[in-house]
C-alpha cells in the first residue's frame, strides 16, 4: 500500500502518514517547525499532560524553546540533558534516564519527547518503550541521518560493549516533527554522512529521487531549502512505504533498507568504531555491493560507475583504504541478516530502483568483489 500523502496545515508543512493500524502516526516536515512546535504537539498529544524532554546537550536552545512552548500551552516539562555520541546508547545512560524519568514523576499520561539525532532518538525512544511498560513519544530529530532514517519506523534500543544496537524494541513514535533549519548548524561531515542513506533510497526504491541528486548536488550540498524538503520528504516516504509492508522485518522486505550495510558494518567494526561516520561506511559499503552485483551479473558496469559518480559528487568517501577481505569477512559474520551462517546482501537488480535480498554467496565472490571496489573507479 502506498504511504498516504496530505497537506493538512499551512502550505509549509508538508503531512506524510506511516499506515500502521492502530500505531499509525504523522510526519510532518518543513522548515521552521520547531517554532510552532506547541500547536503540531497539541494535535496530536492533546492529553498529555506532561513532557519530558531527552536531548543532546549540542543543541539545548532548541530543547529549551521546545520546553518554553509547551509550558506556555500549560503543560508539566520536565528536560533531560543526554551528553552528545555514541557512547550515550548504553545500559549507564539508560539507568540514568529511568531514573531521572522516575524522579520527575512520570507516568502513563506523560510523553516523551526525543530532540536530536539517532543517539537521543534511539535512547529515548527505548526508555520511552520501556518505562511503565510502554509510554507515548514524539521523535524532532535534527540530524540528517536521522530525519531520513531513524525518526521513522520504530527502532529504538542501545549498545552493549561488544555490539550495537542489540538491546531495543520496536515503539513506534506518536508523531515525528523535522524542522529541517535545525540542520542548518549541523557539521559538514555529519551532514554529508546523512547524504549516503539518502542515496541509499534512490537506489532501493527512488530512481527520482536519484536523479535529483544528481541533477542537483551543489544545491543539496549547500542545504538550499527546497533541495533539504524534497531529499527528506522523498527518504521519509520511501522508509515509511517500505516499514509499512514490513514493520518488523519478518518478511524480508524491511532489510532492503540495509543495502550496503553489511559490508558497512564490518567496515565501521574493523575500523574501530568513531573512525567513520556511519553514512561514510555506507556509502563505501554500497560501492562494495554494486561490484558484488556487477560481478553476479546484476548490474553492468556503467550502472556501478553512476553510482560511483554520485557518492563522489555528494563528497562521500566511496574506496576503502587498505581494506582487508578476511578482516573484513570475518567482521561480516556477525551480521543480522546472517541466517543458517549464511551470509545475505542486499543487491541491485537491472534498472535503479531495485533491490533483492540474495544468499549463497561465496567468500571468493566478497573478496572479488571488495578487491575490485576498492581500485579507483
Ligand atoms: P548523533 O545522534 O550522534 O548526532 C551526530 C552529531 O551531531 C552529534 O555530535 C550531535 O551532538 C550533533 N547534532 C545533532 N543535531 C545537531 C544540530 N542540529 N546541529 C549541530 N549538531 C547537531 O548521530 P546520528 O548520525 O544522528 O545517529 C546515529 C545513531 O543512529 C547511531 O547510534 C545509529 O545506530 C542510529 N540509527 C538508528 C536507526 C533506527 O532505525 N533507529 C537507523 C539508523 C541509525
Ligand atoms: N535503518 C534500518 C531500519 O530502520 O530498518
Amino acid at each position: 500500500m502506498p504511504c498516504t500523502e496530505q497537506n493538512e496545515y499551512a502550505s509549509h508543512v508538508h503531512e506524510l502518514r506511516v499506515e500502521l493500524a492502530e500505531r499509525s502516526y504523522p510526519i510532518l516536515i518543513g522548515a521552521g517547525l520547531c517554532d510552532e512546535f506547541a500547536r503540531h504537539f497539541q494535535n496530536r498529544c492533546a492529553n498529555n499532560r506532561h513532557a519530558i524532554i531527552v536531548y543532546d546537550q549540542q543543541i539545548a536552545a532548541l530543547a529549551q524553546s521546545i520546553g518554553r512552548q509547551l509550558e506556555g500551552s500549560d503543560r508539566r516539562v520536565s528536560l533531560i540533558d543526554v551528553p552528545s555520541g555514541e557512547q550515550s546508547k548504553s545500559v549507564d545512560s539508560l539507568q540514568s534516564l529511568w531514573q531521572r524519568m522516575l524522579h520527575e514523576r512520570t507516568d502513563r499520561g506523560s510523553v516523551v519527547v526525543a530532540v536530536g539525532g539517532g543517539v537521543i532518538g534511539d535512547l529515548a525512544g527505548f526508555a520511552a518503550a520501556s518505562y511503565a511498560r510502554g509510554i507515548p513519544l514524539v521523535q524532532v530529530p535534527t540530524t540528517l541521518l536521522s530525519q531520513v532514517d531513524s525518526s521513522v519506523g520504530g527502532k529504538t534500543g542501545i549498545n552493549l560493549p561488544a555490539a550495537k544496537n542489540i538491546v531495543g524494541a520496536f515503539w513506534q513514535p506518536s508523531l515525528v516533527v523535522i524542522d529541517t533549519q535545525t540542520l542548518q548548524t549541523l557539521p559538514d561531515r555529519e551532514y554529508i554522512s546523512g547524504l549516503a542513506e539518502v542515496v541509499k533510497y534512490g537506489v532501493i526504491l527512488l530512481p527520482e529521487l536519484f536523479e535529483f541528486l544528481e541533477q542537483n548536488a551543489e544545491q543539496v550540498l549547500e542545504r538550499k531549502p527546497q533541495a533539504l524538503a524534497y531529499i527528506v520528504r522523498q527518504s521519509c516516504l520511501a522508509k515509511a512505504q517500505v516499514v509499512q509492508e514490513d514493520e518488523r522485518e519478518t518478511g524480508g522486505r524491511r532489510a532492503i533498507l540495509n543495502y550496503g550495510h553489511t559490508f558497512a558494518h564490518a567496515i565501521e567494526a574493523t575500523a574501530g568504531y568513531g573512525r567513520w561516520l556511519h553514512g561514510e561506511a555506507v556509502a563505501m559499503g554500497m560501492h562494495m555491493a554494486a561490484h558484488l552485483a556487477r560481478l553476479l551479473g546484476r548490474v553492468d558496469e556503467a550502472w556501478v560507475g553512476r553510482q560511483a559518480q554520485l557518492l563522489k559528487r555528494l563528497r562521500l568517501p566511496w574506496l576503502l583504504p587498505d581494506a582487508d577481505e578476511p578482516t573484513l569477512w570475518a567482521a561480516m559474520q556477525h551480521d543480522k541478516k546472517v541466517m543458517h551462517a549464511a551470509l545475505r546482501f542486499v543487491l541491485p537488480i537491472g534498472n535503479l530502483g531495485k533491490v533483492e535480498l540474495v544468499s549463497g554467496i561465496s567468500q571468493q565472490q566478497v573478496y572479488q568483489a571488495i578487491r575490485s571496489a576498492s581500485q579507483e573507479h
